[in-house]
């Protein structure tokens, strides 16, 4: 049975479409994929929404969904993570003992969960369906024909040693880690050796488009409108799924036209580029050194960015100027949860071991921390720039290598990870990625920024004196 006979058929799929005239788009992407005969209206669709003129022909090994959000690309994905597992039998290409895997890789835990969802309910609401399965875990089920379903997010440490019969992989324009300054590539990669002993195994990514950088944007270049190519199918929300009304896109416009357009319009963003390149940021990293210790007579200064403990680490940087360089000393990290006061405390008994009696941070996160810097003697200074400006002012010290970073991947992947976005009105501004973190890269931008203040002031005293 072809997937689309099974979402049509009554007792598998079918109670999944309650209005099965609003999914054409969709049933026009799935006889794409899995390389099946296509009527007129679907011939079109697929013209429309991949640029290529031949219909595929056969089920395809990789493909790529540029779409909307609240397009339908997770219960799809959800979908076809089931069909793959359970009306196919992998095991000739199996190891006696082995597991065939459909994985699919969501952009965080609460993503993970609407796909769980999505495919529990599938198992638990079809009969036949729900007589395969042997085990049902938090996070995994294990079929009675030696398939195990799964959902993850995305970590490129979990995806190794498996057997994929297919790996989904949901939002990856938006998957983030300090693991890695390209999660995306590093995933992708990791996963690829293990689909290579199924002939058949399925690479599918959807997302809704983000900046034009990483593997999707990629994919969409190199591929979208070529026949010999993987599939790339690009569509708006409302192609996909009518039922969106377009006065949610119009207000989503007049809020933001930039991001509705990505959005809804499935528009990579021009408007948002890459800070600064990982060449650059790495050649300032003096490898090996995690920490430099205190000497007697350098004047060190402090920047720390202070969190409430639940949902971001706080984080302090300790630096000095050298002449011409700006060098990074020590970093601090505490992730979440945390009691602040602690940290306070923590943080105070590391800056007393440089003499640093004041500490800057920021204006609008900061104002609660003074008072228990205070109690400890550290007198907490609100810095005048915001935290877009210290990233402004940090990409010339990287840029002339004047900056000395220390050996932290985290780091380096957060500064890395920062998108420069400029406004209609012409507005710079500088931050993570969605969902992405800055902690860490902010507290050194600003010690960084700190210490060139200190250099400069240092510089004038110096000339005074002369005089
Ligand atoms: N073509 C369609 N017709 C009717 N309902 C649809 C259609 N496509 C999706 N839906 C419904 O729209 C909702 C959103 O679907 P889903 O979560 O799969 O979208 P998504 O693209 O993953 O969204 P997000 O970008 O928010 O992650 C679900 O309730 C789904 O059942
Ligand atoms: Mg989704």
């Amino acid at each position: 049975m072809n997937i689309l006979e099974a979402c049509q058929h009554p007792k598998i799929f079918a109670p999944w479409f309650k209005k099965p005239e609003t999914y054409g788009a969709w049933q026009a992407f799935l006889a794409a994929l899995f390389g099946l005969p296509m009527d007129d209206e679907q011939l079109e669709l697929y013209r429309h929404h991949t640029g290529r003129k031949e219909p595929p022909g056969e089920a395809q090994r990789e493909a790529w969904m540029v779409i909307g959000r609240r397009g339908g690309k997770s219960f799809h994905m959800a979908l076809i993570a089931v069909y793959l597992a359970c009306f196919f039998d992998y095991r000739e290409y199996l190891a006696p003992g082995e597991r065939a895997t459909v994985l699919v890789i969501a952009t965080d835990r609460r993503q993970a969960r609407v796909i769980l969802r999505y495919v529990r309910a599938m198992l638990d609401n079809i009969a036949v369906l729900k007589d395969m399965v042997e085990r049902d875990t938090a996070d995994s089920f294990d079929l009675n024909n030696f398939t195990t379903i799964e959902v993850g997010t995305a970590s490129f440490r979990s995806t190794r040693g498996y057997t994929y019969a297919a790996v989904l992989c949901d939002e990856l324009a938006f998957w983030r880690t300090d693991d890695a300054a390209e999660p995306d590539y590093a995933i992708l990669d990791a996963i690829r050796p293990g689909m290579a002993s199924i002939p058949t195994s399925m690479l599918l990514c959807a997302s809704s488009p983000h900046a034009r950088r990483g593997a999707l944007w990629d994919a969409f270049k190199r591929y979208f409108g070529k026949d010999d190519a993987p599939l790339v199918w690009k569509a708006t929300t409302r192609e996909m799924n009518p039922t969106i009304s377009q006065s949610v896109v119009d207000r989503a416009l007049e809020r933001d036209h930039a991001s509705a357009m990505a959005e809804y319009g499935a528009e990579f963003r021009a408007d948002i580029e890459d800070f600064v390149s990982i060449e650059v940021v790495e050649a300032c990293v003096s490898r090996g050194v995690y920490e430099r210790p205190p000497v007697s007579n350098i004047r060190y200064c402090a920047f720390v960015d202070p969190s409430g403990g639940s949902n971001d680490s706080m984080t302090l940087a300790i630096g000095h100027s050298e002449g011409e360089r700006v060098i990074l000393d020590c970093v601090r990290e505490r992730k979440p949860p945390f009691s602040p006061e602690s940290v306070v405390a923590e943080f105070a008994d590391t800056l007393a071991k440089y003499r640093v009696r004041e500490v800057e941070g920021d204006r609008y996160a900061g104002e609660w921390a003074r008072e228990p810097f205070r109690k400890k003697g550290i007198a907490y200074k609100l810095s005048d720039k915001p935290r877009s400006d210290l990233y402004r002012d940090l990409l010339p010290m990287l840029n002339s290598g004047t900056a000395d970073l220390l050996d932290s991947d985290r780091l380096v992947n957060q500064i890395v990870g920062l998108e420069r976005r400029v406004s209609r009105g012409g507005k710079e501004s500088i931050d993570h990625a969605p969902g992405g973190h800055d902690d860490l890269a902010n507290a050194v931008a600003g010690v960084l920024n700190a210490s060139a203040v200190t250099r400069r002031v240092g510089h004038e005293v110096e000339i005074t004196g002369f005089y």
